[in-house]
C-alpha cells in the first residue's frame, strides 16, 4: 500500500491526514498553536511552532502505521502570511497573518497613490491589508532595521517546505495572495517587486501545486522514521486545496469553507477579474483559476460567541437552543476583507429587546456569516458566475443547522462530501498527484471525492431569508456612515 499525508497549517492549529491512495482516510491528528493579537488589529504567530507542532502532528499520526509505505507529503496553508529569513535562515520576526489590518495606509498607497487599475493590471487583484505585498511595505516603513535584514521572504506553508526539504519553494495558488504575482501568466511581476522594494531572489521558486519541490531532508527522515526518498510536493493556499480535497474543479464548481475565515471559491477554467476587484482572482491548484470571497470571521464568530462570550464549549446544546428572531449579527470582527476592504468595520448585533435570547442571538451568528458570504455570491453574480450548487467544507460545516442554513441563504443545493477535511484532503490529494498515482488532479479528484448527501434549499426558508439578507445588506453602510 501507497500512503500520503496532507497537512492543513491552519490558524488555529495543524491537521494532519494519513491517507491511502484511493482516498481511504486513515488516520487523522491535530496540534493547536495560539494566534497573537499584540495590538488592536495586529495578528501573528510565530513559524517555529508551526513546524514543531507538525512535526509532532506527523508523529502522532503514524504511530503504528507503517512507515515505509509513506510516499509523498504535501500541504495546504493558511495564505497571504508573511514569513521572513535573514541570511542564516533565523526567522527575521513573527509572521504577520492573512487577518492582520495594520498595513492600511500601505493599502491605500498601492491602490490610490499607485491606482487600483495599475496594481490589478499587474496582478489580476488590488490590495488588501491582509495581502503578503502591503505588509512587506509596512516593515519597510515601520522596522527598516528588519527590512533590511531580510534574505528570503515566504509564505507560511512554505516556510515547512523550506524546512522539510531545503527548497525554497511555493505553489502558484498560495502565491497568488502575495500580490507580487501576475496571476493570468503564473509568474512574478516585476512592476510589484519594484515596488515593494525586492527582488526575485528573495522569492520562492513557483511550481504547480502537484509539482515535486524536493524530498524529506535526513534530519527530518531520521526524527520522523521516514525516508529521505519522501517527496515533498508543493501543495496549495488553504482554499485551493479545499477545493481540490471537496473535487471544485473547472467551470461552475463552487466551494465554501466555513473555517476561521469563510470563503466561497468559484472555480474557472479561464481568468477573469471582478471588475470591482472586490472578488480575489487568483490561480487554482489544478493547472486554472478561480474568483474567491473571502470573509474574515467565520467559524471563529462562533468560537467567538460561544467560548469567549458565554464561556461553553457545548456547541451541541448551543445548536439544539437556536431559535429564529428578528435579530442580525455583523460578523466583522476583525474588520472586514471581501467586498467591503474596510479593516476597521466592527461586528454588531441588531434589533434586540428585552425578550431576546441567547439561542436567538446565537443563531444571527450563523446567519450573518451566512448573509457575509452571500455579499460575496452576489458579486460573483455580477460577474456572471452563477453557481448552481455549492460542496461545504470547514470546522462550521460540522453543523447541520449552518449547513442548512448556508443552502438557505444562498438558495443553493449545497453537497455534503464522504470526507469532510477539506485542504488536509486536498494536500493528500496533490501529495498522490506528485507521486503520480493520478495523471492529473482532476483524474484524482473524480476517482476519489464522493458526495455522501445533498442539503436542498427550502422555499419558505429562501423568502424568509431573503427579506432579512435585505436588511442586513443595509447595515454595513449604515454603521460605517455613522463611525466616519
Ligand atoms: C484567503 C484567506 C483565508 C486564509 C485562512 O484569502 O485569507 O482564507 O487563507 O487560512
Amino acid at each position: 500500500m501507497r500512503t500520503y499525508i496532507g497537512l492543513d497549517l491552519g490558524t488555529s492549529g495543524v491537521k494532519a491526514l494519513l491517507v491511502n491512495e484511493e482516498g481511504t482516510i486513515l488516520k487523522e491528528t491535530n496540534r493547536s498553536y495560539p494566534c497573537l493579537f499584540p495590538e488592536d488589529n495586529y495578528s501573528e504567530q510565530e513559524p517555529k511552532e508551526w513546524i514543531e507542532k507538525s512535526l509532532l502532528a506527523i508523529e502522532d499520526l503514524l504511530v503504528d502505521e507503517n512507515k515505509e509505505d509513506v510516499k509523498a507529503i504535501s500541504f495546504g496553508g493558511q495564505m497571504h502570511g508573511l514569513v521572513l529569513l535573514d541570511k542564516k535562515d533565523e526567522v527575521i520576526r513573527p509572521a504577520i497573518l492573512w487577518n492582520d489590518g495594520r498595513s492600511v495606509d500601505e493599502t491605500n498607497y498601492l491602490n490610490k497613490t499607485i491606482g487600483q487599475n495599475k496594481i490589478s493590471e499587474y496582478t489580476g487583484n488590488i490590495a488588501f491589508a491582509g495581502f503578503m505585498a502591503p505588509k512587506i511595505l509596512w516593515v519597510y516603513s515601520n522596522e527598516k532595521e528588519n527590512f533590511d535584514r531580510i534574505s528570503k521572504i515566504m509564505l507560511p506553508k512554505d516556510y515547512l517546505i523550506y524546512k522539510l526539504s531545503g527548497q525554497f519553494a511555493t505553489d502558484v495558488s498560495d502565491a497568488s495572495g502575495m500580490l507580487l504575482l501576475d496571476v493570468k501568466n503564473r509568474k512574478y511581476s516585476p512592476e510589484m517587486l519594484e515596488l515593494c522594494h525586492i527582488n526575485e531572489d528573495m522569492l520562492p521558486k513557483l511550481h504547480e501545486s502537484y509539482e515535486v519541490c524536493g524530498n524529506l531532508v535526513k534530519e527530518y527522515a531520521d526524527r520522523l522514521g521516514l525516508s529521505t526518498d519522501v517527496k515533498i510536493v508543493a501543495g496549495a493556499g488553504d482554499n485551493a486545496a479545499a477545493a481540490i480535497g471537496t473535487g471544485t474543479i473547472g467551470n461552475g464548481a463552487c466551494n465554501v469553507s466555513l473555517g476561521t475565515s469563510g470563503t466561497i471559491f468559484l472555480s474557472s477554467d479561464k481568468f477573469s477579474v471582478d471588475e470591482k476587484n472586490a472578488l480575489h482572482s487568483f490561480c487554482d491548484a489544478s493547472g486554472k483559476y478561480h474568483l474567491m470571497g473571502c470573509i474574515l470571521s467565520a467559524a471563529s464568530c462562533r468560537k467567538w460567541w460561544l467560548e469567549d462570550i458565554l464561556h461553553t464549549e457545548d456547541y451541541l446544546k448551543d445548536e439544539s437552543e437556536l431559535e429564529d428572531s428578528p435579530t442580525i449579527f455583523l460578523p466583522y470582527l476583525m474588520g472586514e476583507r471581501s467586498p467591503h476592504n474596510d479593516v476597521n468595520a466592527r461586528g454588531a448585533f441588531i434589533n434586540l429587546c428585552a425578550t431576546t435570547t441567547k439561542g436567538q442571538m446565537s443563531k444571527a451568528v450563523l446567519e450573518g456569516v451566512a448573509f457575509a458570504l452571500r455579499d460575496c455570491l452576489e458579486i460573483a453574480k455580477q460577474n456572471g458566475v452563477y453557481p448552481t450548487y455549492s460542496t461545504i467544507c470547514g470546522g462550521g460545516a460540522r453543523s447541520a443547522t449552518w449547513k442548512q442554513i448556508m443552502a438557505d441563504v444562498f438558495n443553493l443545493p449545497i453537497r455534503v462530501l464522504k470526507t469532510n477535511q477539506g485542504p488536509s484532503y486536498g494536500a493528500a490529494i496533490l501529495a498522490m498527484v506528485g507521486d503520480g498515482v493520478y495523471k492529473s488532479v482532476e483524474d484524482a479528484t473524480k476517482a476519489i471525492v464522493k458526495v455522501e448527501e445533498t442539503v436542498q434549499p427550502r422555499k419558505d426558508r429562501v423568502e424568509y431569508y431573503q427579506k432579512k439578507y435585505e436588511l442586513f445588506k443595509r447595515l454595513y453602510p449604515a454603521l460605517k456612515a455613522i463611525r466616519d
